[in-house]
């Protein structure tokens, strides 16, 4: 079956990995990227299919309600895709109401506009919200998130996240507006805007800036390869079954000061710097406001009734992004300028 997707959020990191596989994977589908380029949308990350002919860009805003629905009477997707967001906590605690306009109401707006759309002719019509772990709140030492675990988030990110979870559902329940959701873990890869932990210390180990670890270091995350989230979403996207939630991890928990250790051996090795030269510049900062201890996934779901599991180790993983940012300093230098330099000021005085 043909299909029109509107992906949203198509220019961001994971947004882009999403539209260069489904554009590369399924030339009779079109797809449309919805993005209004904020300053974590960037078109230089889509460089090398933005003259395929199954591929549209269109810039829009998810929270100007007259152009959603006008854009959706005129396109008539028959799916959404859905990532556009704001998705760095530590904004999210300087500024919470930028992130309920774009999370929430900028989710309700597509929801009403897709409700609207198909008036209840749901056959072959699907909206699938990609949503994150950080809705199910902080784990202690042991356990894991399920999709039955209860939400309890704490930032007003993941607040935020979870609010548009819960309305994504109750179109479902209310209207029968045909759903899936996703929750995962944290991703890294390639074109991931520095200020999230990962490329921000590449970019600073490069630079031989400091290192700020928020707190002691150690907080756990899960690591998920961007494009191994890129691949479920397109495996949910078509197997998935509806008004169902799927979370997506990597089995891959460090905590931060470990990670940050390999990170720094990793890029001493490929500067061709002395072993121990980028630890140094490992600096305990003030912790970030109701930092979550511990995420990680149960993805024994995706796993078993989809047969997903991810296809890099970490390692692996981790030595392909370094190279990629090593290998595209240009593209680092690009995001890394004006208004970028305001908000590291800002966040790190
Ligand atoms: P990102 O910040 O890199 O990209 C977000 C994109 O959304 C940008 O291109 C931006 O321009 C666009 N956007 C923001 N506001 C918009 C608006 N009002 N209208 C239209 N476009 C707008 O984010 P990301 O890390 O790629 O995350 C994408 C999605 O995945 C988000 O929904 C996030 O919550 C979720 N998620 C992220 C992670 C992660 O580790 N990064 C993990 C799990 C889930
Ligand atoms: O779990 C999924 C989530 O992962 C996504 O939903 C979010 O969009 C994404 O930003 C990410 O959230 P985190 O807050 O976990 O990611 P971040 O890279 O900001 O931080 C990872 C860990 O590193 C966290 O414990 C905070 C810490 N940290 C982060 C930064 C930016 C530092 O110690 N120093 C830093 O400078």
């Amino acid at each position: 079956m043909k299909r029109k997707i509107i992906i949203t959020g198509g220019a961001g990191f994971i947004g882009s990995h999403v539209v260069r596989l489904l554009v590369n994977k399924y030339p009779d589908y079109q797809i449309l990227n919805l993005d209004s380029l904020t300053y974590a949308g960037n078109l230089a990350n889509l460089r090398d299919i933005e003259e395929k002919e199954n591929y549209t860009f269109i810039k829009g805003d998810i929270t100007d309600e007259a152009f959603i629905e006008n854009l959706f009477q005129t396109e008539k997707p028959d799916s959404v895709i859905h990532l556009a967001a704001e998705s760095h906590v530590d904004r999210s605690i300087k500024d919470p109401l930028a992130f309920a306009k774009t999370n929430i109401l900028g989710t309700m707006i597509l929801l009403n506009a897709f409700k609207k759309l198909w008036s209840g002719q749901w056959d072959n019509k699907l909206f699938y919200h990609v949503s994150t772990d950080e809705v199910y709140g902080s784990l202690g030492e042991k356990g894991l998130f399920t999709e039955t675990t209860s939400y309890d988030p704490n930032s007003p990110y993941s607040a935020s996240k979870a609010s548009s979870d819960h309305f994504v559902r109750a179109y479902g329940e209310t209207y029968d507006l045909p759903y899936v959701i996703s929750n995962c873990s944290n991703n890294y890869g390639s074109y991931q805007f520095p200020e999230k932990l990962i490329p921000l210390f590449i970019n600073n180990i490069i630079n031989n800036k400091s290192l700020p670890v928020y707190g002691d270091g150690n907080y756990t995350r899960d690591w998920l390869y961007v494009v191994d989230h890129a691949i479920a979403i397109d495996l949910i996207f078509h197997k998935g079954v509806l008004k169902e939630t799927y979370n997506i991890g990597g089995f891959n928990e460090w905590k931060n000061i470990d990670l940050v250790k390999l990170l720094c051996q990793q890029m001493d090795a490929k500067l061709n710097r002395d072993s121990g030269t980028s630890e140094k510049l490992i600096t305990y900062v003030k912790d970030r406001p109701g930092h979550d201890l511990r995420y990680a996934i149960d993805a024994s779901k995706i796993n078993t009734q989809l047969g997903w599991e991810p296809s890099v180790t970490f390692e692996e993983g981790l030595s392909k992004t370094i190279d990629w940012y090593l290998n595209n300093e240009d593209w680092l230098k690009n995001v890394t300028s004006g208004d970028y330099l305001k908000y590291y000021d800002k966040q790190y005085s």
